[in-house]
């Protein structure tokens, strides 16, 4: 049987307080709408809608385009039934289940989906919901049951008190059966506290027609979250992060502190890798065996070999790592830049697309850009890369087993030959030979007794 994906996303969010479209409002790390796109692949969806509004364009432009994807703009936003029949150009000669999944409930899991489209196939229903039975029920829809049976969903503010009292709640996630479902849609009215059209009331109208309405509870809660305030979406990703840190330590990471460890959903870490507490490890990352990484690491879209030190308060974006290396203090690799085995990257050092060759050291103090950098090249304190002359940027190239004194400048694009030797305070602007000692400093000048000369010289 076919399945088509409906994801509404045109509400304003306005209890986000946000110029930016709640569902781009990332949960660990992602916005929450593109962990309820993932979800829905689990289906095999046969298409997939999303309905933007508020602010469309903003919504359009940032939601990454693979796969089959629509885009139907609901304007007004006169609610989630409202929502639906915004589809009814794209799905009106569909057939089979239309899967009705909300933007701002990123936690619902593959298994629950799946099975919402088994009971609902199998009992032959025209709605089937997905319901949880939740602490604290308020600001969600509640499941009016008479005896076993859904009769209806009510809103919080639209509930007697007696109904308030229910714990069981709409998730907001419902599968659907396309016969009939928009003609059904249109009868549904706008009188309530809100005056929009409520999607919920087609399980009351499928009721009054004789029609079969199931529910799906999830054993889990935190599944069906919604995030509708910046406190939800805390407490949301907080969940995320959770999962993710147990899911680690269980593969053999040692993680000290999960409450303070931030780490992304795709980012991978081998055994025996040590994670201090405040760290940052985010997006595509990946990390291997043996590592240490210290507090106030921020690493982005990086890739770490194994047995890798990251000390304390390093930026790593975009990066490579490889085996042995040690990294830090304060130091910060960007774009491009390719650590390799054995090196090591002291504080206060900047890399930036620049290849750093094995068992090299740059110790402390230097900016290194647009390099290529040999192995076991000792760089001194205090070294600059000028690669940048004002219009473009400028290659420096050093090869294996150079040795650039402290406070070296070298202005791209140059090359220091294999063993060279460049003496501390030296202004590179031209190539150094293999072998060869550059220095161009000036030679030093002594002026004996001037400071007591100057002294009399100002009391007089
Ligand atoms: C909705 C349900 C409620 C359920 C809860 C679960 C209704 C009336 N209520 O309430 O029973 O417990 O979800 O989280 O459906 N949207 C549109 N167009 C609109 C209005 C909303 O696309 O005109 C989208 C929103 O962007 C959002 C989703 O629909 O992704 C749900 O809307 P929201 O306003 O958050 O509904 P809730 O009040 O949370
Ligand atoms: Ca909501």
């Amino acid at each position: 049987m076919d399945v088509h994906v409906v994801i509404l996303a045109a509400g304003k969010g306005t209890r986000m307080k946000s110029a930016l479209p709640k569902v781009l409002h990332r949960v660990a790390g992602r916005p929450m709408i593109d962990h309820v796109r993932a979800v829905a692949q689990v289906l095999r969806p046969r298409s997939t809608t999303v309905v933007i509004g508020h602010q469309a364009e903003v919504l359009e432009s940032a939601m990454p385009r693979h796969g089959d994807i629509t885009f139907v703009v609901q304007e007004p936003q006169l609610g989630t039934a409202h929502a639906l029949l915004t589809t009814e150009p794209v799905l009106r000669d569909a057939t089979g289940v239309l899967v009705l999944l909300s933007g701002d409930v990123p936690l619902l899991s593959g298994d629950t989906l799946k099975r919402l489209v088994e009971r609902h196939v199998s009992r032959a229903a025209a709605a089937t919901v997905v319901t949880a039975v939740v602490d604290d029920p308020s600001s969600y829809g509640r499941i009016v049951r008479v005896g076993e049976q859904i009769a209806r969903i009510v809103e919080e503010r639209d509930a007697t008190s007696a109904e308030r009292e229910i714990r069981e709640i709409n998730s907001g996630i419902y599968a659907f059966a396309l016969a009939g479902l928009f003609d059904a849609v249109r009868s549904i009215a706008s009188e309530n506290a809100q005056k929009e059209y409520y999607l919920p009331d087609l399980v009351a109208i499928n009721r009054r027609r004789g029609l079969v309405v199931e529910t799906v509870t999830v054993s889990n809660p935190d599944e069906i979250r919604g995030i509708n305030s910046r406190v939800e979406l805390a407490a949301v990703s907080r969940i995320v992060r959770d999962k993710k840190t147990a899911e680690l330590m269980t593969s053999g990471v040692t993680i000290e502190d999960p409450a303070t460890a931030y780490i992304d959903r795709d980012v991978t870490i081998g055994a025996d890798t040590i994670v201090h507490p405040c760290v940052s490890l985010e997006g595509n990352t990946t990390i291997g065996t043996g590592c240490e990484i210290h507090s106030g690491a921020r690493i982005v879209d990086s890739q770490i070999g194994d047995r890798v030190t990251v000390f304390n308060h390093c930026v790593i974006t975009s990066a490579k790592v490889a085996d042995d290396a040690r990294v830090g203090p304060f130091a910060h690799l960007r774009a491009g830049a390719d650590v390799r085995a054995h090196a090591k990257v002291g504080n206060f050092v900047e890399l930036k697309k620049t290849v750093f060759g094995a068992g090299s050291k740059a110790g402390h103090l230097a900016y290194l850009g647009d390099a290529t950098i040999g192995e076991n090249v000792n760089i001194g304190a205090g070294t600059i890369t000028c690669n940048y002359d004002g219009v473009k940027k400028n290659e420096t190239v050093i090869e294996d087993g150079a040795f650039i004194g402290s406070d070296t400048q070298l202005i791209a694009p140059v090359t220091v030959g294999k063993g060279a030797y460049v003496g501390s305070g030296t202004t590179i602007r031209q190539n150094v030979p293999a072998g060869a000692l550059a220095v161009s400093a000036g030679r030093q000048r002594n002026f004996e007794g001037w400071v007591e000369d100057r002294k009399k010289k100002q009391r007089d």
